[in-house]
C-alpha cells in the first residue's frame, strides 16, 4: 500500500515550532560535548504492546523478523564477495552496487527506536536504531499538492515527513556525480529526465516488493549532553515515498543507519562527535518506559557501570558494511567447545558480526551445533517445549539457574564477553524458556543480535578500532 513503509512507521507528526536560533548552535566548531538520542526497546512501544498478546507471539514475531535479516546479511555478503560486472565505477565497498535485499522488512525492521529530528522547523519521527543499514530514510512528501497543504495529517495513519515545510530540504539533483556515482551503493537510479530532477533510489526486493523515493540533504536537530541541542547539517537522507508490497511492522517511521558506511549517519554524526558511539540496550522484556540512550561521543556518567570495561578489536574493513569482530571460540562451564576455527574467520566465509537490528544470536552451522549440544545438555531434565520454528525450549517451571554453566564468547585478543544468562536462556513465555540461538547454513557470519547484547553498555570507537563493552542495568 501506497505509504506503507516496511519498518511499520508510527510518525509521531509533531511540528516543532521552537525557537530555533536560541536554543541551537550550529556545529562548525569542535564540540567538547556528546550528542544523546534516547533508545526505546521496540517492543516496550504503546503501540506495539497492544499487539502483542502474548510472549510467544512476541518470540515468533522477533523470530521471523530475524530470519529475513539474516538472509539479508548472508545477501549482503555474497554480494560483497562477487565483484560486479559493471566497470569503471570507483566504490569503496566493492561489489556492493547493485544490492537488492531479500525482503523490505529487514532493511528496517530492528528492534530499538531513537526520536529523531528532521527539518527546519523540525519534524519528529521514531525510527529504529539499524547498525546494518547504510540509509537513514523516513515516510515523506514533497510537492504532493493539495496533499500538503493538509500538513499536521497523517498517511494511511502515519506521520510522514512533510519536506515542503522544512526550509532546509535540499533535494540531490539526478545529473550530480553525487547521484550518479556515489550514491550507487545506496540503489540511486540513472534515470535523469532533466538535470534538476531528484535522484531518486528504488530497492527492489526479491519477494517482488520495492520501496523507493530520492534523496535529499536536510538538517538534524540532536540533543547534546550538555543539554544544549545541536544542529547537523547535509545529513544525507532519503524522502520515501512509496513501500510497494510490503508488510509493515506498526512502531517506526524509518531507520536511522548506523552501518559503517560513508553516508550513513554514523558517519555524519562520528565526524563532529568524538568519531566514536555507543548504546546501552535494556532488557528486552523491559515494558514501562525503560529507556536508555544512543551517544555520539564520549558517554560519560550517562550510565551507570556494574563493572569493568573490556576492550576488543573492531573490525571495520572485515565485512563491510557490519561491525565485525574476532571471535575466536566459545566456552560453557569453562570448556572450550570444540568450534572449527574457519567458523570464526571472515576470509573463509565465517566470521562475526555485532547487529543492533537481529533479536536473537545466530551462529553458523559449525559453531551452532556444539553450543546447542552443550546447553542442551544442561537443561534435559526440563521437559522440553515444543514452539514453532524456535529450535530449543523447555518447561521452566522447576527452572534452576545455577545448574545452567556459564556461556564465555572469547575474543582473539583475549577479551571475553560474558553475558547475563538471560541472554541466551530466554523467556518465551509463562513457564517457558528457550536457548536464544538460531542456526545459519554454512557459510555464513555469525550474528551476535541485540538480546544477547542487553544490559551492557557497547561503545564503537570508529577511530581507535575498538569495541568497547561493560555490564550495566542501562538505566
Ligand atoms: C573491485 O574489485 C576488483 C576485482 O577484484 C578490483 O580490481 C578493484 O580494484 C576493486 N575496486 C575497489 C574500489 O576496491
Ligand atoms: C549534500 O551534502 C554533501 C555533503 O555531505 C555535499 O557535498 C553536497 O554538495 C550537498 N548537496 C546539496 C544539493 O546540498
Ligand atoms: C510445566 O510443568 C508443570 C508441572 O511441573 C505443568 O503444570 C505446566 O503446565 C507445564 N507448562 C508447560 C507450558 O508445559
Amino acid at each position: 500500500m501506497e505509504g506503507q513503509g516496511r519498518l511499520g512507521l508510527v510518525f509521531l507528526l509533531l511540528l516543532l515550532l521552537l525557537s530555533l536560533s536560541q536554543s541551537l548552535n550550529s556545529v562548525e566548531e569542535e564540540h567538547q560535548n556528546s550528542l544523546k538520542l534516547e533508545l526505546i526497546h521496540r517492543h516496550a512501544h504503546p503501540q506495539l504492546n497492544s499487539r502483542h498478546k502474548t510472549q510467544l507471539d512476541r518470540l515468533k514475531e522477533l523470530l521471523h523478523h530475524d530470519m529475513i535479516r539474516l538472509n539479508m546479511i548472508a545477501h549482503k555478503r555474497r554480494l560483497g564477495q562477487n565483484p560486479p560486472a559493471a566497470g569503471g565505477t570507483v566504490r569503496k565497498s566493492n561489489g556492493s552496487i547493485e544490492m537488492p535485499i531479500n525482503s523490505a522488512r529487514d532493511y528496517g525492521l530492528g528492534e530499538y527506536f531513537v526520536s529523531f529530528k528532521v527539518g527546519t522547523p523540525s519534524q519528529k519521527f521514531t525510527l529504529v536504531v539499524d547498525t546494518g543499514s547504510e540509509l537513514t530514510w523516513m515516510n515523506c512528501r514533497y510537492r504532493c499538492g493539495t496533499r500538503c497543504r493538509e500538513n499536521g495529517r497523517r498517511i494511511n495513519r502515519r506521520p510522514v515527513f512533510w519536506a515542503d515545510l522544512s526550509s532546509t530540504f535540499r533535494p540531490l539533483p539526478c545529473s550530480t556525480w553525487m547521484c550518479r556515482v556515489e550514491l550507487m551503493n545506496l540503489f540511486s537510479l540513472t534515470t535523469c529526465p532533466t538535470p534538476l530532477n531528484p535522484c531518486n533510489f528504488d530497492y527492489r526486493y526479491i519477494d517482488g516488493s520495492s520501496a523507493s523515493g530520492f534523496f535529499a540533504n536536510e538538517t538534524v536537530t540532536l540533543d547534546v549532553t550538555n543539554g544544549q541541542r545541536v544542529r547537523l547539517h547535509d545529513v544525507l537522507i532519503g524522502c520515501s515515498n512509496s513501500f510497494k508490497g510490503i508488510s509493515f511492522d506498526k512502531g517506526a517511521d524509518g531507520v536511522l543507519a548506523l552501518a559503517n558506511s560513508k553516508y550513513s549517519f554514523t558517519t555524519k554524526a562520528t565526524q563532529h562527535f568524538g568519531g566514536k558511539f555507543s548504546y546501552c540496550l535494556v532488557d528486552h522484556l523491559s515494558h514501562k518506559s525503560a529507556s536508555n540512550y544512543l551517544i555520539f561521543g564520549d558517554n560519560r556518567e550517562e550510565t551507570s557501570l556494574l563493572g569493568e570495561t573490556r576492550h576488543t578489536k573492531l573490525e571495520l574493513n572485515l565485512i563491510r558494511p557490519f561491525y565485525a569482530v574476532n571471535v575466536v571460540g566459545i566456552s560453557i562451564g569453562d570448556k572450550m567447545l570444540d568450534i572449527p576455527l574457519m567458523a570464526w574467520d571472515a576470509t573463509q566465509g565465517g566470521g562475526t558480526v555485532l547487529d543492533s537490528g537481529t533479536s536473537l544470536t545466530m551462529l553458523s552451522d559449525p559453531a551452532y551445533k556444539p553450543v546447542m549440544a552443550a546447553l542442551e545438555a544442561s537443561v534435559t531434565k526440563y521437559p522440553r517445549v515444543k514452539l514453532d520454528g524456535v529450535p530449543y525450549c523447555f518447561n521452566s517451571t522447576r527452572f534452576d539457574s545455577t545448574m545452567v554453566p556459564k556461556l564465555v564468547i572469547h575474543f582473539a585478543d583475549g577479551a571475553r564477553f560474558e553475558p547475563f544468562l538471560k541472554s541466551y536462556i530466554i523467556d518465551a513465555a509463562n513457564g517457558v524458556k528457550c536457548l536464544g540461538f538460531m542456526p545459519g547454513a554454512w557459510p555464513t557470519s555469525s550474528v551476535i543480535g541485540n538480546i544477547m547484547q542487553q544490559n551492557h553498555l557497547w561503545e564503537f570507537d570508529l577511530v581507535r578500532k575498538t569495541l568497547g563493552f561493560t555490564r550495566s542495568t542501562c538505566t
